[in-house]
């Protein structure tokens, strides 16, 4: 299918404020939710990329708050301590050449973020409302400016609960363990499958469970299992569906 124009980023970043309302309508909001490792940034990834609009990862933004935690020795866990640490934060989101970077305090952490104990530190922040209200407007505000297909637990449910298609993407633990542990292992992370196995689960609950933004499917999202799909057979059926939600629509 051929995706209209109005919809590409270059067509989407300037405009006058007279077009304001206009280019907001015309812009597409496209919310994945779904637990780890269920392939959320590779399929959005490559969603964005066949759409031409923005892919946006928030999952690294609750890294990077965990990462500076870490980096100031602070008990994640500790909601009053890590708020007290939020004012000396300052997190921005850029794309050089068409990618998501996030940078710490002006520092781009690359992939330091990405490890296991990073992981945990992330889904300790992020079930602090104070770390969720600090990251909020950051989210918004590039799916106010851009057409986006953003990824994360509370995408549906908080930060674009008017997104045109919402997608719950899921899949076995042990398929999103074998995915995670060669993913790491590809980048050198020593691992075993055990462990990530069991860190995903421990993780997939706490985030779940926890009393703000849960990651829960919203009520009108689809849910999409992907268990034993490969990337491309995912990607290729989710912009079908996509396309299907969208058409019709007025946007
Ligand atoms: O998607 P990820 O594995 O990079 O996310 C790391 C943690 O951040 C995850 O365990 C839960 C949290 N997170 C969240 O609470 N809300 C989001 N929108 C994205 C991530």
């Amino acid at each position: 299918m051929h995706f209209p124009r109005r919809w590409r980023r270059e067509a989407l970043l300037r405009c006058d404020n007279n077009d304001e309302n206009e280019r907001k309508n015309k812009l597409i909001q496209i919310a994945i939710d779904g637990p780890s490792g269920a392939g959320k940034s590779t399929v959005a990834k490559a969603v964005a990329k066949r759409l031409g609009i923005i892919y946006v990862d928030t999952g690294a933004l609750y890294r990077t708050v965990g990462y500076y935690v870490r980096s100031r020795e602070v008990d994640p866990k500790d909601p009053e301590a890590v708020a007290a640490l939020l004012p000396e934060i300052s997190v921005e989101l850029k794309y050089v050449d068409g990618v998501q970077v996030v940078f710490l305090n002006g520092e781009n952490l690359g992939d330091r973020i990405r490890t296991p104990e990073m992981s945990m530190y992330a889904s300790a922040v992020s079930a602090i409302p104070a770390v969720r209200a600090f990251l909020l407007n950051t989210q918004r505000e590039i799916a106010e400016k851009n057409s986006v297909i953003m990824d994360g637990r509370d995408i549906g449910t908080v930060i674009l609960p008017h997104a045109d298609v919402k997608i719950f993407l899921g899949a076995s633990d042990e398929c999103r363990a074998k995915r995670r542990y060669d993913e790491l292992t590809a980048k050198g992370i020593e691992t075993t499958y055990e462990d990530v196995l069991s860190d995903m689960r421990k993780r997939d609950l706490d985030d779940s469970t926890r009393s703000v933004a849960p990651a829960v499917a919203a009520e009108d999202a689809i849910p999409f299992d992907n268990s034993w799909m490969t990337p491309e057979e995912c990607t290729d059926k989710i912009v079908a569906l996509i396309e299907e939600q969208i058409k019709g629509k007025k946007i």
